[in-house]
């Protein structure tokens, strides 16, 4: 490689540098790990070699790797002119000798610290791609990466919490899952502060408001929808079947008690009082939703018991009361995966029965299909040390185009929605 001196013209360098990145990527598409071996470690012009970027299509090396096990549109044919039969991890068909060697490649690049979300010019990340061509085999080795990556960063969220020892003044400055992650600074490998990225997700709508700015502003409320100020929906029509068979799979039969968190337009408490509970418990903490749920006459309701604060703030009160319930629900807004896990792993162990159930919307990650994979598995494996099994029930989710005019953001974006329902461990 040519070295780089002050006297080098820039339009030289950027040459150079735009041919040592082609040259990876080239290394890349042909799966050829030894050539790409030598390129990465002995890259000096190039820092992060293992993510560099082709300028015109945005490919990074994984991109380029995957992208190379693709039948050509026209011919129908892969690369190297070979396919093979159609089985389930195979649905198109992919010549089998070009993707073995693109395993090899994609888990070559992951081990010298590839980002697993890094976006091209067509907002694919290299899973997005991989899931698109029907290299299956590909897409899990992605996400398998994301999964390993947001728990590692989920961790070093939690330890620099801890560590600081000022919880209340870190949390206000970092409330948002990815401005944590992009300041971490112990693990360059997996996070790059300038690389656009797919945003690791963390709350159901994901939006870009913490929650004690989402509470102090004032909400739209419609009769199909709640907005924040900024446009963001908070609650839409569309979840009510979601809604529906969430409450069902809760409170199976009268008599029990129930406690919701998160009232929104009040659609899973409707089906919840349907549901004949012995005692309905709300936490809402925000003052529009209050006043909107007085107003529809929910504080005289059969059982119901309305909590206003955040849930941060009542449980601890409830568990000291010695109140337990039959089934909780767990639906907020603008709150991290972080205060999700903490709500799971520290305060559902004191409210639910024994025998109980709890569940929650699970929209993290919905607005793609890879982020909504990775963030299942890491929910999993969360909820499996905080000593919950969890079952996962796929339901169809309705074509939503429409749905998103005049809200900021679509963050409903796969076509299943994967209703959880957890209980205690054996
Ligand atoms: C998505 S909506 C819930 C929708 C509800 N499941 C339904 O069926 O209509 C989220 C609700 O959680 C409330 N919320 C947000 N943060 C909260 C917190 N920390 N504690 C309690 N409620 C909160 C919001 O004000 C909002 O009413």
């Amino acid at each position: 490689m040519p070295e780089v001196t002050d006297d080098t013209p820039v339009h030289l360098t950027e040459v150079d540098v735009d041919l040592d990145v082609q040259e990876i990527l080239l290394a890349a598409s042909q799966h050829d790990n030894a050539k790409l071996r030598t390129l990465l470690r002995n890259q000096t012009t190039l820092p992060d070699a293992a993510n560099v970027k082709d300028s015109e299509s945005g490919f990074t090396p994984l991109h380029s790797a995957i992208a190379a096990c693709e039948r050509d549109t026209e011919s129908n044919e892969t690369q190297n002119g070979a396919s093979s039969e159609v089985t389930e991890s195979n649905p198109k068909g992919l010549d089998t000798e070009t993707l073995k060697s693109a395993v090899l490649t994609v888990k070559f690049l992951l081990q010298e610290g590839a980002i697993w979300n890094d976006l091209d010019t067509n907002n694919e990340t290299p899973g997005c791609l991989a899931r698109r061509i029907g290299a299956l085999e590909l897409y899990d080795l992605i996400v398998d990466a994301g999964v390993r990556a947001e728990l590692l960063l989920n961790r070093l969220d939690a330890y620099e919490e801890l560590s600081d020892g000022d919880e209340e003044e870190e949390k206000e400055e970092g409330e948002g899952e990815g401005e944590a992650a992009t300041e971490t600074e112990t693990a360059p490998e997996l996070v790059d502060a300038s690389a656009e990225t797919a945003a690791s997700t963390a709350t159901p709508a994901n939006p870009d408001v913490s929650n004690p700015q989402y509470l102090e502003s004032h909400l739209n409320i419609q009769n199909d929808r709640i907005l924040d100020a900024d446009k963001n929906g908070v609650m839409m029509e569309w979840e009510s079947e979601i809604m529906r068979k969430s409450a069902k799979a809760l409170l199976p039969t009268p008599g029990l008690k129930v406690l919701n968190i998160g009232h929104g337009m009040g659609i899973v408490d409707g089906f919840f009082q349907e549901q004949g509970p012995a005692a309905h418990h709300i936490i809402e903490a925000h003052e529009d939703v209050i006043a909107e749920m007085k107003r529809r006459g929910w504080d005289s309701k059969p059982g119901v018991v309305i909590h206003q604060g955040r849930w941060q703030d009542i449980l601890p009160g409830l568990v000291a009361e010695g109140e337990q319930f039959d089934a909780i629900y767990y639906d907020t807004f603008a709150e991290s995966y972080g205060d999700f896990r903490e709500f799971f792993s520290e305060q559902v162990i004191g409210l639910l029965e024994q025998e109980g159930r709890w569940g929650f919307f699970n929209g993290m990650g919905a607005d793609r299909q890879i982020s909504y994979d990775v963030y299942q598995k890491v929910a999993e494996m969360d909820l499996f040390e905080a000593g919950f099994d969890v079952q996962w029930e796929e339901i169809a989710v309705p074509k939503l185009e429409g749905e998103w005019e005049g809200v900021r953001r679509a963050y409903w974006v796969v076509d299943d929605y994967r209703l959880p329902l957890c209980k205690f461990m054996d």
